[in-house]
Parts: structure tokens; C-alpha cells; sequence
């Protein structure tokens, strides 16, 4: 690791400790009002919004020590299942669009309570419920970020629906993510994972990032002895991956 990168993953590291600070104290704000005092419901909608956006940069902050994690090949294996994963990432996206949505995906435990919320938001979830609730071993954040990562991108350029089909076999993970937007030309398919990557501007789609998600999922699926690539779609655009994952006995 170059010295650059060591000092960035430092100060990344070192950034999570305030962040904490942060989201512990709104937390506490919000659910012991009996120790700190009642807040009125203008007074918890702000606390709530800091709340929410602490937790995004403590999930930024992570995103980039994951992805230079991966650069250097180091996994973290945990017992987990497909609808934990698929939980935690519609659960942070929609909390930028929609945070009612987002707590409503939180509360909901049921497999078909979820997906019954996420298609009245204009999501299909194509899953099948056993393999979604089968245990695997695999690298749960990581896999969590490429989610995440991806339908974020669906979101942002998406018309009207997002789709998004999981599948386990034996020993691998399927996932493909599309929207309904305007796509991605066919000359970019190759450098579209590059960092600091974007397509031109898009009249209608204001919102700009900075190149640098897919080509960290790539890191991440990468790490995990996976890949991820972008298909050629007629209308919108569609991005797979493939990870390995051990199914649990
Ligand atoms: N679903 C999508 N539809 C259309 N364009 C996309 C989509 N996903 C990614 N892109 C294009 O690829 C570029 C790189 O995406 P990404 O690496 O996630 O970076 P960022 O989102 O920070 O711009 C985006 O800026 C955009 O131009
Ligand atoms: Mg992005």
C-alpha cells in the first residue's frame, strides 16, 4: 500500500470515531426523551435528519476502508442470508429518497411484507423466498456495498421502476440489478468501471456523483473471487454480479 493510500485510510479510520459521537448522541435524543427532555415533532425531524446522515457517513467512511480492503485481498466471512443483504442495502438507498419508505422496510420482518413494499414504491424483487432465507457464509458488507452501490446508480437514473432478481445455487450468488432510464451507450461498456468514470450528462437527470462506485464494487466483487459486469439492455441499464458463497447446511 502506498503511503498516500495508508494515510487516507487513516484519517477515514479516525474519521468514524466522531461520526459515532454524532449518531450515539441523536440517538439518544430521539429514543431516551425521558432522561434527556421531550423534543417537539419540528425538533425530531431535524435530530432524525442528522441522524440519518451521520449514519451515511459512517457508511461512506466504511464503503472506502472496504473497498482498500479488498485491494489487498482481505475478506470477512460471516453467517448471514440473502434477504439480510437485500434488506440492509433498500434500506439505506431509500432512506435518501424516502425515509418513511425506508422505515417501513426496516419494521417490515416478513420476506413478503418487504418485497409488498418495495413493489408499491415501483421495485420488483424477483426472489424466491427459500433461497432468500437459506444461510450462506460470505462477506456480508461487502456484498452489501456492491448492492447498495448498484441500485443507488438505478435510482438515480431510473424513469419509473428499478428490478432487481437474486438467485442462490449451490455456491454462487446472482444479482442483477435494471432500471428503466436512459441507459448506458455501448461504447462506455468498457470503461465505465474506471475510477472517476461518468457518461455525459443527461438532460433530465441533474444529479452527478463522481465516478467512483462502480469501480469500487468491481474492487469488492473482485475480492470476493466474484464479478461484475454491465449487460447490453434495449432499454435501461442492467448490471449482474456473481459472487461465491458457501450455503450453509
Ligand atoms: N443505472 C445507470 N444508468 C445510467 N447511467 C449510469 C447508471 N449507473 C451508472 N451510470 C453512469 O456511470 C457513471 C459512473 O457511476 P458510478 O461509478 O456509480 O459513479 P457515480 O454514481 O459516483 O457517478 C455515472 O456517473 C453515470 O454516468
Ligand atoms: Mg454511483
Amino acid at each position: 500500500m502506498s503511503i498516500q493510500n495508508i494515510k487516507t485510510a487513516h484519517l477515514v479510520h479516525d474519521l468514524k470515531n466522531p461520526v459515532n459521537i454524532i449518531e450515539s448522541g441523536a440517538r439518544s435524543l430521539l429514543d431516551k426523551q425521558d432522561r434527556y427532555g421531550n423534543l417537539t415533532p419540528k425538533q425530531e425531524k431535524v435530530v432524525r435528519r442528522m441522524l440519518r446522515n451521520a449514519m451515511r457517513l459512517r457508511h461512506l467512511a466504511n464503503n472506502m476502508l472496504e473497498v482498500d480492503m479488498a485491494a489487498l485481498g482481505v475478506l470477512n466471512l460471516v453467517d448471514c442470508t440473502l434477504s439480510d443483504i437485500l434488506r440492509v442495502a433498500f434500506v439505506e438507498v431509500f432512506d435518501v429518497i424516502d425515509p418513511a419508505v425506508s422505515e417501513a422496510l426496516e419494521e417490515a420482518k416478513a420476506f413478503d411484507k418487504f418485497v409488498g413494499i418495495l413493489r408499491a414504491n415501483d421495485v420488483l424483487l424477483e426472489a424466491d423466498l427459500g433461497q432468500m432465507t437459506c444461510p450462506i457464509n460470505v462477506d456480508e458488507t461487502k456484498m452489501t456495498l456492491i448492492v447498495t452501490n448498484l441500485l443507488s446508480n438505478a435510482f438515480k437514473y431510473k424513469n419509473k421502476s428499478v428490478s432487481l432478481r437474486a438467485s442462490l445455487s449451490d455456491d454462487t450468488i446472482e444479482l442483477a440489478v435494471r432500471d428503466d432510464g436512459p441507459g448506458i451507450p455501448e461504447t462506455y461498456h468498457e470503461k465505465i468501471f474506471n475510477n472517476y468514470f461518468q457518461c455525459d450528462k443527461v438532460e433530465g437527470f441533474p444529479v452527478r456523483g463522481h465516478g467512483l462506485g462502480l469501480a469500487g464494487a468491481l474492487a469488492l466483487a473482485g475480492a470476493m473471487g466474484g464479478s461484475l459486469s454491465i449487460c447490453k439492455s434495449q432499454q435501461g441499464a442492467e448490471f449482474v454480479v456473481h459472487v461465491k458463497a458457501v450455503r450453509k447446511p
